[in-house]
């Protein structure tokens, strides 16, 4: 079948069945063109509170579409390949999040978003990585632990020297294979390109960097921008969809390497299955959906 013609058969089931398709900028390419939505963890987290729709066909990583259903329970929430999950959130499981509280007692613990439902069910507040610094904050404590991104958390406290902030061991593989080196050697091709970098990235790249944000926040700064070259330190999505968008512009991968195979799971025809057959369903058990929901709630407070 051609891309047209399962572009055309997703809108029909689509709109029958009353489904909503939510993507991530780190999604292959094509699945912009039948997505209703597209953003970054907060700004989807959000839509998926938000929606109307009876079916959330997730199209980001296993995370994300476990707090679509956090958020919305009582709707069906399918991701259209059951593998892709988050190589960072599956490296803190219920087990270690315990022990690792245990080994700090009475220190609020904030939970990257990236992270398991049972993470986010032993934490005080969650956050993005567009609203960590915010929520920190505004949390007003001295002292946290931050789970399970030990490089977001790191530079959560450098921008904010009056918390301590005790950091979990975890990282994000893909971001962790773009190197200060990388960033140098295009800087020199490249001389008066703009550096951009998620905090996901190792603290020597985001030295480097101009600025430092989610990939929507990457992407609104090239937007607001009169510069015209820019060095992208995050997953190549972010790269694929400003080359589409601004043709006018040049966008620079920071390493090949940046490329999160999860996140490119999904095609179209997964997209399609998906509605027909009304699977892979993520479920959350109803307890743990309801100690992990104050969590994100929290969070939605705290950045308002
Ligand atoms: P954003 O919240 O910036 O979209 O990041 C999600 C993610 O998985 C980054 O690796
Ligand atoms: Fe997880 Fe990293 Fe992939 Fe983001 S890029 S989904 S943090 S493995």
């Amino acid at each position: 079948m051609s891309n047209e013609n399962i572009k055309n058969q997703i809108e029909k089931i689509k709109k029958k069945k009353n489904a909503v398709i939510l993507a991530h900028s780190y999604q292959n390419l094509e699945i912009d063109e039948v997505a209703d939505f597209t953003g970054d963890s907060l700004q989807l987290s959000r839509l998926a509170a938000s929606t109307n729709s009876d079916i959330i066909v997730f199209c980001g990583v296993y995370f994300m579409a476990e707090t679509a259903k956090i958020l919305s329970p009582k709707k069906k929430v399918l991701l259209p390949n059951v593998k892709s999950g988050c190589r960072m959130a599956d490296m803190i499981d219920l087990n270690q999040i315990k022990t690792f509280k245990k080994a700090h007692p009475n220190i609020p613990v904030v939970c990257y978003v990236n992270s398991t439902a049972e993470v986010k069910s032993e934490s005080d507040v969650c956050v993005t990585s567009s609203n960590a610094l915010k929520v920190v904050k505004n949390l007003g404590a001295k002292e946290i632990l931050f789970v399970p991104d030990t490089y977001l958390g790191t530079w959560v406290s450098e921008k904010l020297p009056d918390v301590n902030i005790i950091t979990y061991p975890g990282y994000c593989p893909t971001h962790l294979n773009i190197m200060a080196e990388d960033i140098i050697n295009k800087k020199e091709e490249n001389p008066n390109a703009i550096v951009l970098a998620h905090p996901e990235c190792h603290k020597s790249v985001v030295e480097l960097a101009d600025f430092a944000g989610s990939t929507t926040q990457i992407m609104d700064y090239v937007f607001k921008s009169n510069e015209k070259e820019f060095i992208i330190a995050t997953e190549k999505g972010v790269v694929d969809r400003l080359s589409r968008d601004l043709p006018q512009k040049k966008f620079i991968l920071a390493s090949k390497r940046a490329v999160c195979p999860n996140m490119k799971r999904h095609y179209l025809e997964d997209v399609l299955t998906c509605l027909v057959e009304e699977k892979y369903e993520i479920d959350v058990d109803e307890n743990l959906a309801k100690k992990a929901l104050m969590s994100i709630e929290r969070m939605f407070e705290l950045c308002k």
